[in-house]
């Protein structure tokens, strides 16, 4: 089996700046490996959510008890949806809606699209309600124009913290709950219940998911950097943040991945764009991350990306192993003409030749990149990805000096609407 691999030849990292950096991120790597053992204890708790086997068990038996539905609603938001929505496209496919169990995000207040998803319930529909706080103004309003849609409560499940008001309201009502251990926040949460519950209703193989992320945290936790990808790809971003690099492109080859490039912008657009840093400075930290897919976005933003400010660095994924396989089939329409060589290719080898160039081409212009393959084994593989975005970016906040656990300056909206609401 072909695991994930990470190419940091073009990153554009003298090897003595790479070296003084990882003396930087000692205590960062050491903290990393004494989380192991403090379970939910300790901010990094959600590295321990792969292998919290009790954890599973409840989950799997709630999804066992809903196996029969047909449609399964998500109310949630950011954190709380953006990670399932990206592993679902990922294992399932964007499509997905069209071949198995259906599924909608409600996600903002938007009356036309909340009012499409209301229009498309049918009989068997599960409403799953997923919000760590309980009270982020979207999801409670969406939770309750969902709850009379489908007029019976037996038919909701909701995903919060175990103190929450909503966790307490949840059970008077007599309405099913999976907890969210408290340490472990929204944007890395998706191998607690918020992601795995909806995952499992839609057929995803969550205990390969978890198996590939349990694996790439032992791999993570290593001292020696360049054993450690997520360490290895924090330092290069720091660096080249340091040195007029402050985009962060995520450029995936891959449609169905498209919503994996999402969720990791809002990974590292939450985690690292801070005010102040953790000595109270005010510093306006951070590195803007895009998304980017291929090879569509060659045709759109890949312009600016080669002959526009140096500003950039870019990870690109790639994908070992695809879902479906096309061929281009030899017609002798006189196609070939027009497009010499494709007759008789497969889409994989047609869109690996792009990559090809394109890396070329970044390449001749000294454009700093690094290369993630993700490996053959499908679920395992999304899992690795996940966990290794994760631990990065809490060794690049570590690096730059913020936290990456909290997000005060989105709570300071969310306080404000919830007063403006109240009048
Ligand atoms: O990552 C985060 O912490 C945030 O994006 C939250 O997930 C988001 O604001 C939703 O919050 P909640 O889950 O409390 O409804």
């Amino acid at each position: 089996m072909r695991s994930l691999t990470f190419d940091t030849a073009n990153a554009g990292v003298p090897a003595k700046e790479l070296q003084r950096i990882s003396q930087t991120l000692k205590p960062a790597i050491t903290a990393m490996k004494a989380a192991l053992s403090k379970g939910y204890d300790d901010d990094r708790a959600s590295i321990n959510l792969p292998s919290d086997k009790q954890m599973l068990k409840e989950v799997l038996s709630l999804a066992k008890k809903y196996k029969k539905v047909d449609t399964l609603v998500v109310i949630g938001i950011g954190g709380s949806n953006l990670g399932t929505i990206a592993v679902k496209d990922a294992i399932l496919g964007k499509l997905s809606n069209e071949f198995g169990t259906k599924v909608y995000f409600a996600d903002t207040v938007d009356p036309s699209n909340i009012g499409d998803i209301l229009k498309l319930l049918k009989k068997n529909v599960l409403v799953n309600i997923v919000t760590k706080s309980g009270s982020t103004t979207e999801t409670i309003a969406n939770a309750e124009v969902f709850i009379k849609a489908i007029k019976k409560k037996k038919n909701i499940v909701v995903t919060t913290d175990e103190g929450s008001k909503l966790w307490y309201l949840a059970s008077q009502l007599g309405i099913d709950t999976l907890p969210i251990p408290k340490k472990v926040g929204g944007r890395y949460s998706v191998f607690s219940a918020v992601g795995l519950f909806p995952l499992a209703i839609l057929g995803v193989n969550v205990k390969r998911l978890l198996k590939g992320a349990e694996e790439m945290v032992k791999t993570c936790s290593q001292s020696d950097i360049r054993k450690n990808p997520a360490a290895l790809s924090a330092a290069i971003q720091y660096y080249n943040s340091l040195h007029g690099k402050t985009i962060h492109d995520t450029f995936i080859f891959s449609t169905d991945f498209e919503n994996m490039g999402k969720w990791y912008r809002q990974l590292e657009a939450e985690s690292c764009g801070k005010e102040r840093d953790l000595n109270g400075n005010v510093v306006h930290a951070g590195i803007t991350p895009t998304a980017s897919v291929g090879t569509v976005d060659l045709h759109s933003i890949a312009q600016l990306h080669l002959g526009g400010p140096k500003d950039k660095l870019t990870t690109f994924v790639t994908l070992e192993r695809e879902r479906g396989k096309v061929k281009i089939p030899k017609l002798k329409l006189g196609f070939t003409d027009l497009v010499a060589g494709i007759e008789g290719k497969t889409y994989k080898q047609v869109r690996d030749a792009i990559f090809s160039g394109v890396t070329e081409a970044y390449k001749k212009r000294k454009l700093p990149f690094m290369h993630v393959s993700l490996g053959d084994a499908h679920e395992d593989s999304v899992g690795q990805f996940l966990q290794f975005k994760m631990m990065e970016i809490m060794y690049l906040g570590h690096l730059l000096n913020v936290n990456p656990f909290n997000q005060p300056n989105v709570e300071e909206y969310k306080d404000v609407t919830r007063k403006i609401l109240k009048k």
